[in-house]
């Protein structure tokens, strides 16, 4: 990118701390920590303060839309769009229509995403849609297979990258998302699936514990520091 390009980039770009900032935008995508009761206080928040055919998207990886929609008085308005992580890199964002998600709000979010440069894809409101119910389960298994001493962080990585050709091996991903947020996520699969093969590994659990989050602590499956 030239430094030209960027100062244009930069130069379309406002920040706030302040919520009322968003009273006259078009499309909210909030970004709020995994955590069920946050997300519904911030989208009655948000409700309250954005003009009435505001979009209000959430980037939950895992929580309900239909759910999260019911906190505010216009669930035909609300939608997943899920990004993925590190997101100038990733192409996919996964659209997941809420239960009273209406077509008009579907259709101006794939085209918005369209605008970003992104790919989106579409799937039903399920825990963990399509991305983490099957990506969190398997880093799940990587934790495991540490916790029971199959093979180091190093050598089931290694295994996965040169093995399964995966970019980046399960742990290092762990780590990268952050793994309270893998917590937040398997507890969602495990409660929403109603089934135990879901449950957390211990060793997540010891480790967002201990605020080993992965790169955003400095410490995780590997040292960041
Ligand atoms: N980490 C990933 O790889 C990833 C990928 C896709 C989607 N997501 C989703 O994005 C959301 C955020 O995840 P994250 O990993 O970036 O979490 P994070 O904990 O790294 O960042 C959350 C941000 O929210 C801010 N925040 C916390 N409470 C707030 C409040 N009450 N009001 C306003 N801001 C508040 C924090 O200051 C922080 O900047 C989650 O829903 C997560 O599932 C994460």
């Amino acid at each position: 990118m030239t430094q030209e390009d960027a100062d244009a980039a930069r130069s379309r770009i406002s920040t706030a701390i302040d919520r009322s900032a968003c009273a006259d935008a078009d499309l909210v995508v909030e970004a709020v920590p995994e955590i069920l009761d946050l997300k519904l206080s911030i989208f009655s928040e948000l409700d309250g303060i954005c003009k009435p055919d505001c979009i209000l998207a959430t980037n939950t990886s895992s929580i309900s839309i239909s759910e999260i929609a019911a906190a505010t008085s216009r669930p035909s308005k609300v939608i997943g769009m899920h990004f993925m992580n590190p997101v100038p890199i990733m192409k996919l964002v996964e659209v997941i229509n809420g239960k009273e998600t209406s077509e008009d709000v579907t259709a101006t979010v794939l085209s918005a995403a369209e605008k970003m440069g992104k790919i989106p894809l579409m799937c039903n409101d399920s825990p963990g849609f399509v991305s983490n119910r099957i990506l969190c389960p398997m880093i799940n298994e990587a934790i495991l297979t540490l916790q029971e001493g199959v093979a180091e962080p190093d050598a089931i990585d290694g295994i996965m990258k040169l093995g399964m050709n995966h970019p980046i091996g399960p742990l290092a991903l762990s780590d990268l998302i952050g793994n309270d947020t893998v917590l937040h996520i398997m507890n969602v699969l495990h409660e929403g699936m109603g089934d135990d093969k879901y449950a957390p590994a211990p060793l997540l659990i010891e480790m967002v514990d201990e605020g080993k989050l992965g790169r955003k602590s400095g410490q995780g499956f590997y040292d960041y520091s």
